[in-house]
């Protein structure tokens, strides 16, 4: 079988394990044997369309069938090649984080907005990033903004350990910290405190397609989000400096829930709409 024979039978194949799925399988079939194909040959796109008449090897063709068995069965392609870009780099990711998703791009677009506004003023500037997963956000913000002291935690040891190694292998200086939300001792003012937080509940956590994420990425432990995001803020307003900012991404249909919440802790929510003009950010202020 030859490489472009490889790609129509993986693209039918996946087409066929997608239809039965229900989940995010069959979507891309392309480019997911594309992607998988291109990792067996450690070769581009243009390599495989330029060779296309090239023989797989019966090594090569084992692998690249059990690679399609896991995407057929469901598993995201991020875990499969370990990688996936955000915001222009490319972040390791393993089951033990949750796959960073476009839509958290507008949160870092929103945070770095604000730090060049507040940068005008001289200093520098802090942040906090809670619950950073593979670190995507708080590196990202880094890169983008190098002279603000940034620092992230998570409440997970092994998700700490990718962020770890995204941040050096980037060149990012970012601080980890082990915490739960914000109750270490280290922590102290930051001028934008950040985060993706678990805002699932734990029955929308349980849907085909995000079981192979780490649940506790998708929904809080033992709570529901709402008092999930009340513990957030209620932790968060006493470690901004005066005129600093809690940036939180949202669900579907939260923002009035936040906007309550924001008021429950003396603070003002103002919303940042997602492309498809959904309210997906959050950016609270607290009251004078
Ligand atoms: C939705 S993921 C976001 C990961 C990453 N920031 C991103 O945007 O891709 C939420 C992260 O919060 C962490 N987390 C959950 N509960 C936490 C808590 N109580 N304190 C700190 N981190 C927590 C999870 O381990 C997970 O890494």
């Amino acid at each position: 079988m030859n490489i472009q024979q490889a790609l129509v039978w993986a693209r039918k194949d996946l087409k066929t394990a997608g239809a039965g799925s229900g989940a995010t399988v069959g979507a891309t079939p392309d480019l997911d044997a594309e992607v998988l194909l291109g990792l067996v040959l450690g070769r581009s796109r243009e390599y495989m369309f330029a060779h296309s008449d090239r023989v797989l090897m019966a090594g090569e063709l084992r692998r690249f069938r059990s690679l399609l068995r896991r995407r057929g069965g469901g598993e995201p392609v991020a875990y499969i090649t370990r990688v996936r870009k955000f915001f222009g780099l490319d972040f390791s990711v393993s089951r033990a984080v949750l796959i960073p998703r476009p839509d958290t791009e507008i949160l870092v677009e929103r945070v770095l907005d604000f730090l060049r506004l507040c940068g005008l003023g001289g200093g520098t500037l802090r942040v906090l990033d809670i619950g950073t997963g593979s670190g995507c956000v708080a590196v990202s913000i880094k890169k983008h903004f190098p002279t603000a002291e940034v620092m992230a935690t998570d409440i997970s040891g092994a998700a700490l350990q990718v962020a770890r190694k995204n941040a050096r292998r980037l060149g990012a200086q970012v601080k980890f910290v082990h915490s739960d939300l914000l109750a270490s001792a280290r922590l102290g003012r930051y001028d934008v405190i950040v985060s993706n937080p678990p805002y699932l509940t734990r029955q929308e956590a349980g849907k085909r397609g995000l079981h192979f994420e780490p649940r506790l990425a998708l929904a809080p432990n033992n709570m529901t989000p709402r008092q999930f995001f009340k513990k957030f803020l209620d932790q968060a307003r006493d470690h901004l400096t005066p005129g600093g900012r809690i940036f939180l991404e949202i669900g579907h249909r939260q923002a009035p829930l936040m906007q309550r919440l924001a008021r429950s802790v003396k603070a003002n929510a103002t919303f940042h709409k997602d492309l498809a003009g959904i309210e997906r950010v959050a950016e609270i202020k607290l009251k004078k």
